[in-house]
């Protein structure tokens, strides 16, 4: 039995971090174990207080729920922090239990513990790079607050900006409508003085012409020629109708006639076209409708013209050629404009739907009719449109639903 007990002894003691204390702890002995982890040698610790290894971090309550424990004979287990030699910290799993003599008192105190210094190192690691990381979430998310923050000022900014640049758009819109109209305006003029020009003159003669049957006292003829003034009359007033009509802004969409709108433009630059000689061939499918703003197709479409007559007016006459076509595919509308004026340059046939984009003079051109055209065939008619050199001159396409 001896024998069996000093082998256990031997066991514990080699695996083991060993040390006995007498009652009032004092070391009486230390295994090899013991000087290994505290770093202290035999001499050192052998009648010193087992306090020696203390860790100054450790609460006193502690201990005196050790030294309640083991003094009332019990065994006291804990996972301890203790100090070397050299300062450092380690960490015990440690059973202290009293060995009690034959009569059932105390007679000293055995502790055996192993080393689990790297383990609680390692849990404490984790717990540190666990704070570290809930720290550095809390950061992230606090940092996804403020970039979401400022994203959304940014944004409103941005749409704020939007908003006024979009009304200063319009407003630029506005001014440009407002200076082509006052351009064709001019135009306008000119041309009801020219198509007046013709009837002002017939007027005159049928007047002198009256006054001649008046004084002979040919009562038929006098009403003849009163006929033939009232009609010259209704002519003319027709012509300012037509004008009126055309510069009236109408507000609201219609339903109307493609044909009406080409008539009308046609109507309007009758004067300046005839005064080009210019030939003009049309073929108009007279009855297609479609939806929108007829005054604006028809400036649109005047526009147009008006180019063609003006590149057109560079070629001999007799030689001056405007053909406008329009038919029906599928679901829109498709209405041609070409002359045979000698095209556009390519390198400026991609601006010229630009604002401002002009070849002409200061004096005859502000470069807005064809960025009107576009404005009123995109925005106001939902439709497109589009320039081709056709070989001879240029053509417009402008396609509209309808
Ligand atoms: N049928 C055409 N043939 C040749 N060039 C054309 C034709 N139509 C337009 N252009 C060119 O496109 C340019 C832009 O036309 P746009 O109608 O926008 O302005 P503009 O005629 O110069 O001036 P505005 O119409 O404002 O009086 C013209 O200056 C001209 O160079
Ligand atoms: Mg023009």
């Amino acid at each position: 039995m001896g024998r069996e007990l000093n082998q256990y002894k031997r066991a514990i003691e080699q695996s083991n971090i060993v040390s006995k204390t007498d009652i009032d702890g004092i070391i009486t002995f230390v295994n090899d174990e013991f000087c290994k982890i505290s770093g202290y040698s035999k001499e050192e610790l052998i009648g010193k207080n087992h306090n020696i290894v203390r860790h100054p971090d450790v609460p006193k309550s502690d201990f005196k729920l050790l030294w309640d424990t083991i003094l009332g004979k019990n065994t006291f287990k804990t996972t301890a922090k203790n100090m070397s030699k050299n300062g450092s910290t380690f960490y015990v799993n440690t059973t202290i239990a009293p060995i009690l003599d034959e009569n059932g008192d105390i007679k000293e105190f055995i502790a055996i513990r192993y080393d689990v210094t790297s383990n609680v190192m390692l849990t404490e690691a984790l717990k540190d790079k666990e704070e570290e990381l809930s720290l550095l979430n809390s950061m992230l998310e606090k940092r996804i607050q403020d970039q979401t923050k400022k994203l959304r000022t940014l944004n409103q900014n941005l749409e704020k900006r939007i908003a006024e640049e979009a009304e200063k758009n319009r407003e630029k819109d506005r001014m440009m409508f407002q200076q082509a109209r006052l351009a064709a305006m001019g135009e306008t003029i000119g041309n009801i003085a020219h198509q007046w020009r013709q009837p002002l003159s017939e007027l005159g003669i049928v007047i002198f012409t009256m006054k001649k049957y008046f004084l002979d006292g040919n009562k038929k003829e006098v009403q003849k020629q009163y006929s033939h003034a009232k009609e010259v009359i209704a002519r003319m007033s027709k012509t300012i109708e037509d004008f009126r009509n055309f510069f009236n802004p109408v507000k609201g969409k219609d339903n109307f006639f493609v044909k009406d709108t080409i008539d009308e433009a046609l109507s309007i630059l009758e004067g300046s076209l005839s005064k080009a000689a210019i030939d003009i061939k049309a073929a108009i499918d007279k009855d297609i409708m479609v939806h929108g703003y007829k005054n604006e197709l028809s400036q649109a479409i005047l526009n147009i013209i008006s180019n063609a007559k003006d590149a057109l007016l560079d070629k001999p006459v007799g030689e001056r050629e405007l053909s406008i076509s329009s038919k029906r595919e599928n679901d829109f509308v498709s209405i041609i404009i070409a002359d045979n004026a000698g095209g556009i340059d390519n390198e400026v046939i991609d601006k010229i739907f630009e604002p401002y984009f002009t070849t002409k003079h200061a004096s005859s051109g502000t470069g807005l009719g064809l960025y009107i055209v576009k404005m009123i065939i995109e925005n106001s008619m939902n439709g497109t449109v589009c320039v081709k050199n056709n070989g001879t001159g240029a053509d417009f396409i402008i396609k509209i639903p309808i």
